[in-house]
């Protein structure tokens, strides 16, 4: 038994939710062929467009797969493919595609044995793998699609939000890579009283707009007091991006999960379009090479 599966690219954090919240883009994804086999080991047996370890414990596919199989009990085993197009490092959830896709594929191959939130956490096991750290906040969008939030990590408690039907993402990826675990590392372990006020305001208010479908709200709550100002000078021409594409429309405007990536939610294609150019104008001006996706949520 086999299957080809789309593994989608997400964005964690959404400003506010630092480890929380996500989405998942409709239309920027690796590809990856599952197969179960007679022989009990998971093997990662091809792994095209980036340069990823083949050894199962140490791909994040193989590992969160390994642990979904000690969960499963019965002898059994997995080849993986793996056709990268979301780059290593760049902040749209590379190495959650690769732990979500997997786990998604075995279990449906399995005749579904285990609820999502059992594959969210199987998942998570590649990203503690990748950046040293089990978090959720991609591996759970790439899981369910849409919106996410992880009410809680123990127990691990993933809701699925609602999505605004105008609402658009523009993803602007500048080619260079930020490790997790090194954007981790510039973060403070202590806030304030005062940031955690206005920061968890923020979460409220973001997913109050999106069951309401209220766009001003959203916008309004896009903002984090936390983590973005000290990761954001990880990525260049933060500022000067974030900048245009609030002035050509965009409803908000922040860190896509450790960067370098930099996201903006707009209402309708058009404006999101807008955004897109208005962000190229500034990268074009760095030299940088960069990548710049518009999509759905999905
Ligand atoms: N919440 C994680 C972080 C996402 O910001 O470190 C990593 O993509």
């Amino acid at each position: 038994k086999s299957i080809k599966i789309f593994a989608p690219a997400t964005v964690a954090n959404l400003s506010c939710g630092f480890d929380v919240l996500g989405c998942c883009l409709d239309t920027v994804g690796d590809e990856m062929i599952i197969s179960l086999t007679s022989n009990p080991e998971v093997k990662i047996t091809k792994i095209d467009g980036a340069n990823l370890p083949l050894e199962t414990h140490k791909n994040v596919a193989g590992v969160a797969v390994e642990a979904l199989l000690k969960a499963y009990k019965k002898e059994i085993g997995v080849t993986i493919e793996i056709y990268k197009k979301i780059k290593a490092g760049s902040g749209i959830g590379s190495s959650a595609a690769s732990s979500a896709g997997a786990v998604w594929a075995v279990n449906y191959l399995l005749d579904s044995p285990f609820s999502s939130q059992e594959l969210i956490a199987f998942a998570m096991e590649g990203e503690k793998l990748a950046s040293g750290n089990a978090h959720a906040d991609n591996v759970a969008p790439a899981l369910l699609g849409g919106f996410t939030l992880v009410r809680s990590y123990k127990p691990l408690d993933v809701i699925k939000l609602n999505t605004p039907k105008d609402l658009m993402i523009t993803v602007i990826h500048p080619q260079i890579e930020v490790k997790t675990s090194d954007s981790r590392s510039v973060i403070k372990h202590n806030v304030s009283l005062q940031q955690a006020i206005q920061q968890w305001g923020n979460v409220g208010g973001l997913v109050a707009g999106l069951f309401t479908e209220d766009y001003e709200l959203i916008g309004r709550s896009l903002e984090d007091v936390i983590i973005e100002p000290l990761r954001s000078i990880l990525i260049p021409e933060f500022t000067a991006v974030k900048e245009a594409a609030l002035s050509s429309g965009a409803l908000g405007c922040g860190i896509s999960g450790s960067g370098p990536s930099i996201f903006a939610l707009s209402k309708g294609d058009k404006t999101a379009t807008l955004v897109a150019d208005a962000i190229r104008n500034v990268y074009s001006k760095t030299g940088l090479k960069f990548d710049i996706h518009i999509s759905k949520i999905n």
